[in-house]
């Protein structure tokens, strides 16, 4: 007989759905101790939680996160809101001595998120932040190689991550949908939102990073906001770029926007070592590319590694070698390595101090990009 793991889940959105489609999957996929059990999802529209928990199998609804925190039934919290909403729901639900999983990025800057860091601590409660790129199996094997010192020294860490959505000037800011246009409810454009992606995975593949020196754009000035109706100023980097030192030595480049005609969600990395390189692209993502300056002369190059083999991380719970698994599965491994590190009673990564580190870097180019200086990155 499994423990039950009852979910509170605020948030019906794009992560509501990935995380609720995991924590049903993952017993059928994963040997478990626990069985998260879909105890009760909050919204603040009662009518379209009640589609949401009917639609998704959650037993019950709230429409105010502060009950659903409150509640005696429930053992974790898991923020799907936006991004200004995560401190004040995470420092309630740790002192409640929930659970505690949150969205990224963590807060809306660094200093929220050194208090959401202190209340867990305190609290001692479970938390993690849904960084799920981690959790790609082809991106976990790269963590393996580089740890088992295949690449040798690193000398470059190169991140993209693209998008084209917001180009048109005629699309407004802020609401349901557009909150990532909202600096007031996204705390930042591209950086908080897709850079925080590239650089927990950067972090976590090639240690932290020393110093930062960027550039932000926002291309277009001036939107109608949905809520108030008026026409006003954007306050979120449409595009940022950023050049980083590594604690290793290495360089990096760091870009994203969301006006790169054509892309979509491009979210790529490649890594060159002093005996190998790898490279990593999310429109492909079951696949790794591999040089190895091993390999013998005339046959030596970059290798496509399909990664669906039983020996390749996660994929002995999916389906035969040979077979592709996708996107929602990152969430289903999260969830999986969540329930893991508590019946060990180990911690969960990345957590919120991980995160935090990752906050820092954003707080630093978004600084360096007002002051055209490099900046320094202050250590979770
Ligand atoms: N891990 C990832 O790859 C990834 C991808 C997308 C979004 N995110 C993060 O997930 C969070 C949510 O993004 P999304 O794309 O799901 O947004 P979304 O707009 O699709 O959904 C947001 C949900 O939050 C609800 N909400 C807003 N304010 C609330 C409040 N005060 N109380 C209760 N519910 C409230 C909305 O009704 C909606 O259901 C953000 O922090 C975002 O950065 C992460």
């Amino acid at each position: 007989m499994k423990k039950p793991l009852r979910i509170g889940l605020v948030g019906y959105g794009f992560m509501g759905r990935t995380h609720s489609n995991a924590y049903r999957k993952v017993n059928n996929f994963f040997d478990l101790e626990y069985q998260p059990v879909l105890q009760a999802v909050c919204a603040r529209d009662a009518a379209k939680a009640q589609a949401f928990a009917d639609q998704w199998g959650y037993a019950s609804i709230e429409t105010d996160w502060r009950k659903l925190v409150e509640r005696k039934d429930i053992d974790l919290i898991d923020i799907c809101s936006p991004n200004n909403t995560h401190a004040e729901i995470a420092i309630a639900a740790a002192r409640a001595g929930k659970m505690i999983l949150c969205e990224k990025p963590l807060s809306m800057n660094g200093p929220e998120g050194e208090t959401m860091v202190a209340e867990v601590e305190k609290a001692k409660v479970p938390n993690m932040v849904w960084y799920n790129y981690r959790r790609v199996p082809a991106v976990t094997l790269a963590k393996q190689l580089i740890d088992q010192g295949r690449l040798g020294r690193i000398f470059h860490y190169r991140a993209k991550f693209l998008q084209d959505w917001t180009i048109s000037k005629d699309l407004p800011q802020g609401g349901t949908g557009l909150w990532r246009l909202d600096v007031n409810v996204a705390g930042s454009g591209v950086t908080g939102d897709l850079l925080a992606h590239c650089i927990d995975t950067a972090l976590w593949l090639n240690g932290n990073i020393k110093d930062v020196s960027a550039m932000t754009e926002t291309f277009v000035k001036e939107r109608k906001h949905t809520l108030s109706g008026k026409v006003e100023k954007v306050g979120i980097d449409d595009a940022c770029a950023f050049l980083a030192h590594f604690d290793n030595g290495s360089l990096a480049t760091f870009e994203s926007t969301r006006y790169a005609r054509g892309h979509k969600a491009l979210y790529t990395f490649e890594i060159n070592g002093e005996n190998a390189s790898i490279a990593w692209d999310l429109h492909d993502l079951h696949r790794l590319q591999f040089f190895d300056h091993k390999d013998e002369g005339l046959t030596r190059g970059w290798k496509s590694l399909h990664i669906t083999d039983s020996d390749h991380p996660y994929m002995k719970h999916w389906w035969v070698p040979g077979l592709q698994i996708g996107y929602e599965h990152t969430f289903v491994h999260q969830v999986a390595d969540f329930i893991e590190s508590i019946t060990k009673g180990e911690k969960a990564h990345p957590d919120f101090r991980d995160s935090l580190e990752t906050q820092n870097v954003c707080d630093a180019v978004l600084k360096s990009a007002q002051n055209g200086r490099w900046e320094n990155v202050k250590h979770a």
